[in-house]
């Protein structure tokens, strides 16, 4: 297995370019089974959850085409695929896909709302908490779908189509959001979603969908309201810029210092985010082609934060903020609400020397002098890019071991980090 190693202790400067969104571009891909009509998707980050996803997807008949290299390419666009679904040859997602990601279940509302009926294996728990589906179902069911679990599969029907309904969600969930909006834009009728997600992978989703052919208000509030469209068509769409790899970079320049222009970025998806960095004495402003990160000389401001739905903290940021505050002049306090066990992170920050308590739900950072250099692991995808961040603010070297968390999510990590000054290589295992 891959390892990257860390020498802390440059400060960072130049430029890097944001990729596309993960989180925007695997359900756009999936939104391809909703039309057996060509759907183009510019953008898209080279992922390991992409190709994970291409295969499933693949499995179920969808014919999938990359472009090649462009003559005169932007720095910051990333692949174009085309996906065309013309016939859907396999209702059924099977277990060895749906357990190597989590987001591959979300099949189940386009292949339910496409073809009456679809048999997806239960996603299980993972290392940042339980996470059940319950609400996915609850809204399926709503837009009537008869659902019974067997044999660890979630098999759904809806022999006459699925039909218009109101979905009110008691608890905010962006995979529900998108697999009743999915659905729904097959559905006969109207259908209203109450206390949907607001994060703007959603509003990018809804936004193709409306390209396709479905007509829908609301996209960016917490009440979506769609026109079932009984058949869409094939359509264009560009994935917009990660803003969790954007609040990421901000972060690692705001731990190891300097200046540097995230190319691509788009401030207004980060506000609180942003909000928080700007507290702690980072530097933000928004430039001709992204977003410029800045922190020359200061000692860091400790911040007390909780994670919330958009458009509150993500908790796709909390580890790299808190390996932030490790190095804050006083103590910080941040509470997960989101996740009941997305701390993995905190004992292997320990290992680089970081004071950190934790209580429930509840992480006391004290800013500590110094960190040192170690051997760490990485547990989970946002978990391992906060050692990143720490190694950068640590003195001597960090080895990362298991970076395959890292290459689910963050594109040509190093090779961004090291363009900007960083010390960092991937060892890669012989
Ligand atoms: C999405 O996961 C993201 N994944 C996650 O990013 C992100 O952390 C999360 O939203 C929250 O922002 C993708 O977009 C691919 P949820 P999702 O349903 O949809 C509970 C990353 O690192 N819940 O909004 O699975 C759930 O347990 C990943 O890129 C139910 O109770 O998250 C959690 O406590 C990690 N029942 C809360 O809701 C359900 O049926 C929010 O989860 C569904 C969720």
């Amino acid at each position: 297995m891959d390892r990257i190693s860390i020498v802390g202790g440059k400060q960072l400067s130049g430029s890097l370019a944001i990729s596309g969104a993960k989180n925007a571009a695997l359900p756009l891909m999936i939104a391809s089974l909703l039309t057996s009509e060509r759907l183009t998707l510019k953008n898209v980050p080279n992922l390991a959850d992409v190709n994970t996803l291409a295969r499933i997807l693949r499995n179920h008949g969808v014919d999938l085409a990359v472009d090649g290299k462009r003559a005169d390419p932007s720095p910051y666009l990333g692949e174009t695929f085309h996906l065309t679904a013309r016939d859907i040859v396999d209702t059924t997602a099977p277990y060895e896909m749906v357990s190597r990601m989590r987001a591959s279940f979300w099949v189940l509302g386009p292949l339910l709302a496409r073809c009456g009926v679809a048999r997806v294996s239960m996603p299980g728990g993972c290392a940042i908490g339980t996470r059940p589906v319950d609400l996915h179902l609850m809204g399926l069911k709503a837009l009537g779908a008869e659902i019974e679990i067997d044999g660890g599969y979630v098999v759904a029907k809806a022999t006459k189509g699925l039909k218009g309904a109101r979905v009110s969600f008691p608890k905010v969930s962006v995979g529900a959001t998108h697999a009743v909006l999915m659905a729904a834009a097959l559905a006969k009728g109207e259908t209203v979603i109450e206390n949907a997600a607001r994060e703007p992978e959603i509003g990018d989703v809804a936004e193709c969908l409306a390209k396709m052919g479905c007509k829908m208000e609301g996209i960016g509030t917490s009440t979506l309201r769609i026109q079932g469209a009984g058949r869409l068509e094939g359509a264009v769409h560009t994935v917009l810029p990660d803003r969790i790899e954007t609040g990421t970079y901000a972060f690692a320049v705001a731990a190891a210092g300097g200046d540097v222009e995230l190319r691509g970025a788009r401030k207004s998806l980060l506000d609180t985010a942003f909000a928080a960095l700007e507290q702690a004495g980072v530097t933000i402003a928004e430039t001709e082609h992204g977003v410029r990160i800045a922190r020359n000389g200061r000692g860091l401001q400790p911040i007390a934060i909780e994670t919330q739905p958009y458009p509150g903290f993500p908790t796709d940021l909390q580890a790299q903020l808190m390996a932030l505050m490790t190095r804050a002049e006083g103590t910080s306090v941040i509470r997960e609400t989101i996740f009941e066990n997305r701390f993995m992170h905190v004992q292997e920050l320990a290992r680089l020397g970081a004071d950190i308590q934790l209580q429930g739900d509840t992480a006391t950072v004290r800013g500590v002098k110094q960190l040192r250099g170690a051997q760490v692991m990485a547990t989970d995808l946002r978990a391992s890019v906060s050692l990143v961040i720490a190694g950068l603010m640590a003195e001597g070297k960090t080895t990362i071991n298991r970076v395959y968390h890292l290459d689910r999510g963050f594109e040509r990590l190093e090779q961004k980090l090291s363009g900007c000054g960083a010390d960092i290589e991937r060892l890669v295992s012989g």
